[in-house]
């Protein structure tokens, strides 16, 4: 029996609603088809954002959007993306396929999207082949209210009013496809770039810099050391590679080795939160500045047949189950970590929605997305669970990953996983500070098939469903939950 105790009387902390934010980069069929359609495409669109698209990305409530890369970012130029489309320029997107990006996705068409949305924007900056000056220009052509050159040309593109724009990111990757800069140099250049991204009239910028690689606690040493006062959030990256980078592995045919394998290295975000995090506590112990997660997720081999460059994958109940994992380990660092972005939206690694022409469907990590999003800017609750470990060839995990949150309205929700691939988990709540037996109900995401997903023919192959497993007991919580489920709880 798993024991778990939830002290919903002494709330630990706000889960931040951006912890739960997306990531949308050129890059293969994200933006152009996956968001992007034009105006005159058959796909039903607004002003050429796809309608179907927006709808499900509203229904889990996006809080935040990271544009334009990646490492694409590093060589955007945003003056490329502004202006008629037709007279737009072009140019080839080296990194992702070698293909001709013809711009017609630019800041006007980002702004809209986000309009739709109703999500934040979060804009990551070109360090890596973009001057200061341009870098410069682009907070003055989104933000700046009354004449100047820049708000001028705005105007003159179709946009009377400036934007709001919260999020701003000082370049991507810069410890590799940004540049590939040592963190002294970057630090540097990071304090010079960051001094041009002004706050203009009312709007105020959270600056976020590039931060380390998975476990390269010497570029968040480097960088808190060097540039922590002109930094209100520090980025951080890591995927879930079941195998290794050259063969990462089937995304939908593989062992209970690489399901095993794709929890033990999900499970790994929370030693590097923790680490970065004590590094920055020394120089930030009040914990103003945020960590930033903007790259996550699980990487697998592209999808036979598709281009290389393009990073399309499916997605299964296992990319589900590393989704609950991880975002439950974000809740515990709610102090620390303030936003993440899982990679990406659209058609590219572990996206929430795929689409093929004018078809679209959503995954079983948008359904995780979905079931979660109760916990958004709700107080976080401390849990001390006592759990059995899921064990495999010699190696183990612990068995079930919890998180518990409470909202304004005083209702109660507990994130459960069942990361064992064969067998259920019996667990017996307590919750200290709830009398009685408040009503109970609940969703899950589970399978027969570790690798059960949605096909375009199969649109709803997996789905959430309610959940029977949990009842009161004297005053308990008991639960069984199956083989690989993801559980939410709703108490009160
Ligand atoms: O998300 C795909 C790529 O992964 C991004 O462009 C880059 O920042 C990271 O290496």
């Amino acid at each position: 029996m798993n024991r778990i105790v939830i002290h919903t009387d002494t709330p630990s902390g706000t889960i931040n609603r951006n912890l739960y934010g997306h990531f949308a980069e050129h890059l293969g069929r994200c933006i152009y088809e996956g968001i992007w359609v034009g105006e005159d495409s058959p796909i039903p669109n607004t002003n050429g954002i796809r309608n179907d698209v927006v709808k499900a990305l509203k229904q889990i409530r996006i809080p935040v959007l990271r544009w334009p890369g990646g490492c694409f970012a590093d060589e955007y130029h945003w003056k490329d993306g502004i202006g008629p489309r037709e007279s737009r320029k072009r140019m080839v997107n080296t990194h992702w396929g070698g293909v001709v990006e013809n711009n017609h996705f630019g800041t006007h068409e980002f702004m809209l999207l986000c309009s739709l949305l109703e999500c934040e924007p979060y804009i990551c900056g070109n360090v890596g082949s973009g001057t200061v000056q341009e870098m410069q220009e682009w907070v003055e052509y989104m933000t700046f209210d009354g004449e100047s050159p820049m708000a001028d040309w705005r105007k003159k593109n179709g946009r009377e009013e400036p934007w709001a724009l919260a999020y701003f990111g000082v370049g991507n990757e810069n410890w590799g496809c940004g540049g590939n800069m040592r963190p002294e140099y970057y630090a540097d250049l990071y304090r010079r770039y960051q001094t041009y991204v002004r706050n203009f009239g009312k709007n105020r910028i959270y600056r976020i810099a590039c931060g380390p690689n998975v476990d390269d606690y010497n570029w968040t040493e480097v960088l808190m050391r060097e540039a922590a006062r002109h930094m209100d959030g520090l980025s951080m990256h890591y995927y879930t590679v079941a195998g290794t980078w050259k063969e990462k592995g089937s995304a939908t045919d593989f062992t209970e080795r690489e399901w095993f394998a794709t929890m033990q290295k999900a499970l790994v975000m929370d030693e590097l939160i923790r680490k970065h995090s004590m590094i920055m506590d020394r120089y930030d112990p009040d914990k103003r500045i945020g960590l930033i997660v903007d790259e996550w997720g699980t990487w697998h081999d592209p999808e036979p047949g598709t281009n290389p460059g393009f990073l399309y994958q499916q997605n299964t109940l296992r990319d589900a189950l590393a989704a609950g994992v991880t975002l439950n380990i974000f809740h515990d660092h709610c102090d620390r970590v303030t936003m993440a972005n899982i990679a990406q939206t659209v058609n590219v690694l572990q996206a929430m929605i795929l689409t093929e022409g004018e078809r679209m469907i959503v995954t079983p990590t948008y359904h995780v997305f979905d079931m979660y999003k109760v916990h958004h800017d709700a107080e976080r609750l401390p849990v001390h669970a006592d759990c059995g470990v899921y064990e495999w060839n010699g190696e183990s995990v612990r068995q079930v990953s919890v998180s518990a949150s409470k909202n304004r309205e005083g209702r109660i929700h507990v994130s459960l996983c069942n990361l064992d691939h064969r067998s259920e988990a019996r667990l017996q709540l307590r919750l200290h500070g709830v009398d009685g037996q408040p009503a109970l109900a609940g969703t899950m995401l589970t399978a027969d098939e570790p690798n059960a997903h949605n096909t375009f023919d199969r649109a709803e192959a997996v789905r959430p469903v309610e959940f029977r497993g949990a009842a009161w007991r004297s005053g308990e919580l008991e639960a069984v939950l199956p083989p690989k489920s993801v559980v939410v709880l709703a108490i009160g």
